[in-house]
């Protein structure tokens, strides 16, 4: 009997032994694998630049103050009450959380609302890849029947009551607007 039990314990302590070092070897190999995913992904992607700027368009305050402030205006549109970002909000990510866009007059866009964040790093807009840059699908926005309504660049320029126009933009490329210090807006009239 006391053979017997020694060979049992004997055959349980090697099953033992193999199975952990079975256990061991995998997770080593997982960890390999691990490793090449890491050196393969990380030679596909990069951390994003800093900025979008390029040569041609740098980043600069002048130019994110208009964006921001042509981002919100709703009086370009032919009803009144579309901008950017009512599609594209911020606190839905750059969406608008529908399936379908809402558009001028409340007439349904064919597609769901992609985020606009980071796209002025992508090679193409739109799920069509029609448009070639943030820039293009910024303008064309404008004279799109579904979202801004307007027959052409003109008549959304019209749209804009040139003494208001002129006012609100001075207000909003003021030194006061762009730097966020109460100095700086010392003497500004209130918004
Ligand atoms: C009525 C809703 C609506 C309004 C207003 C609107 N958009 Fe969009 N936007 C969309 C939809 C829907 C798409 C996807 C269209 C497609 O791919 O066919 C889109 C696509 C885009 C894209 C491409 C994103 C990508 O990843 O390809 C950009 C950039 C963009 N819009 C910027 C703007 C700007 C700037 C304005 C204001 C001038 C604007 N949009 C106004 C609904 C809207």
């Amino acid at each position: 009997m006391r053979i017997k039990a020694r060979i049992w314990l004997c055959a349980c302590t090697s099953f033992l032994t193999m199975a952990m070092l079975s256990i061991v070897a995998s997770v080593v190999a997982a960890d390999d694998a691990d490793q090449s995913l890491l050196e393969r992904a990380r030679a596909m992607f990069k951390p994003l630049p800093e900025n979008a700027g390029t040569p041609e368009r740098p980043l600069t305050p002048e130019r994110v103050a208009l964006g921001r402030a042509l981002f919100f205006e709703t009086r370009v549109s032919t009803d009144g009450k579309q901008s950017c970002a009512n599609c594209h909000q911020p606190s839905f990510y750059g969406t608008d959380a529908l399936p379908r866009s809402v558009g001028n007059q409340g007439k349904v866009l064919p597609r769901n609302v992609p985020t606009i964040f980071n796209t002025a790093l992508q090679f193409a807009q739109h799920y069509g890849g029609n448009r070639a840059d943030v820039e293009e699908q910024a303008v064309k926005a404008l004279v799109s029947p579904l979202a801004y309504g307007n027959a052409d660049y003109a008549a959304a320029e019209a749209r804009l009551p040139r003494q208001r126009r002129r006012q609100s933009w001075r207000r909003r490329l003021s030194p006061c607007r762009m730097s966020w210090s109460s100095e700086a807006c010392q003497g500004e009239p209130a918004a």
